[in-house]
């Protein structure tokens, strides 16, 4: 199943030798990205085989007219896509009337293409005989500024080996570009203009919808060669530059193009194209080798905070950091209209969109490592979408504040329409409400619910007390007809989690009241006038349904059930699939997918690892014992999520196995699905697993620290770095002992294991490691 072609390295990923079956794959797994633009990594000459070329800009998208077979009242009437960009990293090269074209040629050797993830550069080598006869050599160099978001910087050179030759060479933008997953075939951009003088060449798009703008600029630099002519190209939808050169045998011809991509999200209409203009002289004036210094650095600042180093195991070292390196590409924090998609800028599927994976998976990832303005920014995102998410909740017939977040978003609509997604899966909800606790408790930062949080925990309270229903028969609260986490069956009854968030939602949002009276009344008075809050009456329901919400628990196991109906569907387990039927999506009917027991993703245990201070070790256990031989993991999204189970009850082994799962899931394309793009929310949960799993990090009594870490046998060494409350932290974990170094400013105190120690500012502490520590406890 798995596709390993890749050398393993700890800081880069390589792939050596020329395969073009790889080639799809390798666009997804080498791509770039600098939080503000995109691009798989698409080669700069003509490639006639297979690709799917890929340019994403952040915050540009297309509300793409929705396809379904039977149209519902409520569903959205688009379904947003990430555009597919015009082409900016273009260079044609021809060489005696032949088009360099990898596909095409005779013979490829000496092919090398490198990810340098500690600089963030991607560079690529070979030796091409064309069909002329003619050798040459070509290096490539091409990085996306993390210091000028707005810039891209290529550096292409050739050298003929065999003979003199004439290379025409022609660095252009292409604006005539399509998405792969249109749904009619359709175009979505306008080219407004497209010019090029000697060396620069500039192309101004629109989206036909929404009208989102987007400047290019390109300056080109040649030096080496003979130039005999220069002749810019423009038609509607594309602008280059035609340079004809003699080349001597042995001579390096160096082609450096600098890029301005301008967005009209940072700059008004008019201004893009001379903004992307500056943009690229100004590049092209620092040169290639400064831009790539100072980008350089933006990315040792990162891996400073971000790092984790696993000794003794090169392909885990390299997994992770691929992974740490990924999400970094694909959100800066610097911008809260932005987000994360599930595949980040690497591909097109799930429309660039953002779903729950942003709160239950990347937040966690980027609250420990990054700034808290980072995640500050995401929660901020959905502040800004609440008034959408009451519209939301209103369209399916909510009333009075009742806020239903969307499962699928750009702007806050709702854009999914997959009824059991859309309309069912309402746990999303529970999860963003969940940040904003797991945001404070993390950075201490108690204002944000009375700026930004508390609206919005009001809106999803209003919405969990309407969406109960009062069971007679039960004489309790129950939920009814939703999909949780596990996609595989829908339309289900108290699924657990989904009971379980929400009463957590509801006993929160009461909490948070309290919270900010204390703190701030007079805001408090201001809240509860702006969204109307009857606060008595309200907050009385709210606790009712928490109080008496059901929860299906199954007896004889003594493990909390899934949904109602679980205990129906005939018990199988896992390991009694034949590997020729899995993935289960790939080979069953929806029909019998709906029908079995098999679980896609963590569910009951994702509530479970949500809530474990509630649990004791033989419940988890139980539950653990229960639903992971009954999952198939066919969501990128749960591998890990059990890994950091499996290590909280003591099964260390268990936890490396789900480890390695996530960890090289797209380095190893173990779904033989990368060549789509890249898990990029997913990659956050394999943090955790490092951090939470093995590292054992919690937060308890909502505000301390705690680690309990365990380490796999097949490491010598791991250590990570985690930001808390100011502080700043390095746990380093070996064989034996349990290192703890505190870089913040001020002392810390947390808790290892059982025992409370404190750590003075710029000191370590040494304790000895207790590995079995939660198989004993
Ligand atoms: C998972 C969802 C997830 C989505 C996007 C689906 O396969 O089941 O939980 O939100 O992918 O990553």
């Amino acid at each position: 199943m798995m596709r390993q072609y890749l050398k393993k390295d700890e800081w880069k990923i390589i792939e050596e030798g020329f395969n073009p079956e790889h080639h799809t794959a390798s666009e997804s797994i080498f791509s770039l990205g600098n939080g503000q633009m995109g691009q798989r990594a698409n080669f700069e000459e003509a490639w006639s085989g297979p690709t799917l070329r890929g340019s994403y800009i952040a915050g540009v998208y297309y509300p793409d007219k929705t396809r379904v077979g039977w149209w519902k009242n409520g569903y959205p009437e688009y379904f947003a896509k990430v555009i597919n960009s015009p082409n900016w990293i273009g260079i044609d090269v021809n060489i005696n009337d032949e088009t360099l074209d990898l596909f095409k040629v005779s013979k490829v050797e000496n092919f090398v293409r490198i990810l340098d993830m500690k600089k963030g550069v991607l560079q690529r080598q070979f030796t091409a005989t064309l069909n002329n006869g003619i050798r040459v050599s070509v290096t490539t160099e091409r990085f996306l500024s993390m210091e000028r978001p707005e810039v891209g910087a290529i550096r292409f050179s050739v050298t003929p080996e065999n003979d003199d030759c004439n290379l025409i060479i022609t660095p252009f933008i292409d604006g005539d570009v399509k998405n792969e997953d249109a749904n009619y075939d359709e175009k979505f951009w306008n080219i407004l203009s497209a010019e090029a003088s000697a060396f620069e060449a500039s192309l101004l798009s629109q989206t036909k919808k929404l009208d989102f703008r987007v400047g290019f600029a390109a300056k080109s630099i040649i030096t080496g060669g003979e130039t005999s002519n220069i002749q810019p190209i423009q038609n509607a939808t594309f602008a280059g530059n035609q340079i004809s050169l003699k080349a001597k045998k042995g001579e390096k011809i160096i082609v450096n193009k600098y890029v301005g991509v301008c967005s009209s999200l940072y700059h008004p209409a008019e201004q893009l194209l001379s903004q992307a203009k500056k943009q690229a002289s100004e590049a092209a004036e620092v040169g290639f080798d400064n831009l790539l210094t100072e980008h350089a650095a933006h990315w040792e600042n990162i891996w400073k905070h971000s790092d984790i180093k696993i000794l003794g195991d090169v392909a885990a070292q390299q997994g992770i950091r691929f992974n740490i390196f990924q999400l970094n590409q694909t959100y800066t924090g610097k911008d809260e209209r932005l987000n994360i998609g599930p595949k980040g800028f690497t591909g097109e599927k799930y429309g660039g969109s953002t779903y729950w994976d942003t709160e239950a998976y990347c937040i966690p990832f980027f609250l420990m490592t990054a700034p808290q303005k980072v995640v500050k920014n995401l929660l901020i995102y959905r502040y800004k979408h609440l008034g959408k998410a009451i519209e939301n909740a209103q369209k399916l017939g909510f009333t009075d504040g009742a806020a239903l977040y969307p499962m699928v978003t750009m702007n806050g609509e709702e854009c999914h329409n997959e009824w059991e997604i859309t309309f069912e899966e309402i746990h999303r909800n529970g999860a963003i409400a969940f940040a904003i606790h797991n945001y404070i408790r993390h950075t201490g930062d108690d204002a944000y619910l009375e700026q930004y949080g508390l609206e919005v925990l009001i809106g999803i309270a209003r919405f969990w007390s309407q969406r109960a229903t009062y069971s007679q028969e039960k004489q309790k609260f129950v939920i009814l007809g939703v999909t949780g986490p596990n996609e595989y069956e829908n339309n289900v009854n108290n699924n657990w989690y989904t009971n379980k968030i929400a009463q957590w939602c509801l006993n929160y949002a009461r909490e948070a009241i309290d919270i900010v009276e204390k703190n701030n009344p007079q805001r408090l008075e201001e809240i509860i006038k702006k969204v109307k809050l009857d606060r008595n009456t309200e907050t009385n329901m709210w606790k009712s349904v928490a109080d008496n919400l059901y929860f299906p628990y199954y007896e004889e196991e003594g493990i909390f059930l899934q949904q109602d109906g679980y205990m129906d569907k005939e018990q199988i387990t896992t390991d009694e699939l034949s590997p020729s039927i899995r993935p289960l999506n790939q080979h069953w009917s929806w029909d019998r997918i709906l029908r079995s027991c098999f679980i896609k993703q963590a569910d009951t245990l994702q509530g479970i690892y949500l809530f474990e201070e509630e649990y004791d070790t033989e419940t988890i256990r139980r539950n653990f014992a229960f639903y992971e031989p009954r999952t198939v993991h066919e969501s990128s999204l749960s591998p890990c999520v059990h890994s950091i189970l499996a290590a909280r009850i003591g099964n260390v082994d268990k936890a490396y196995e789900l480890y390695l799962r996530t960890s090289r899931l797209d380095l190893d394309d173990y779904n033989r699905e990368v060549h789509e793009g890249l898990h990029i929310t997913s990659m956050a949960g394999t943090w955790m697993s490092i951090v939470e799993g093995f590292g054992g990090k919690r937060v308890y009594d909502d505000r301390k620290l705690r680690l309990a870490p365990c380490i796999p046998e097949q490491w010598h060494e791991y250590s990570f770095r985690i930001r808390f409350r100011g502080n700043d932290l390095e746990v380093r974990v070996n064989q034996e002992q349990v290192e703890i170094t505190c870089h913040g400013t001020g002392s810390t105190s947390l808790l290892l294991y059982n025992e409370e120690v404190d750590i003075p500012a710029g000191k370590s502490i040494c304790k000895p490691l207790i590995n079995n520590y939660y198989a004993k406890n």
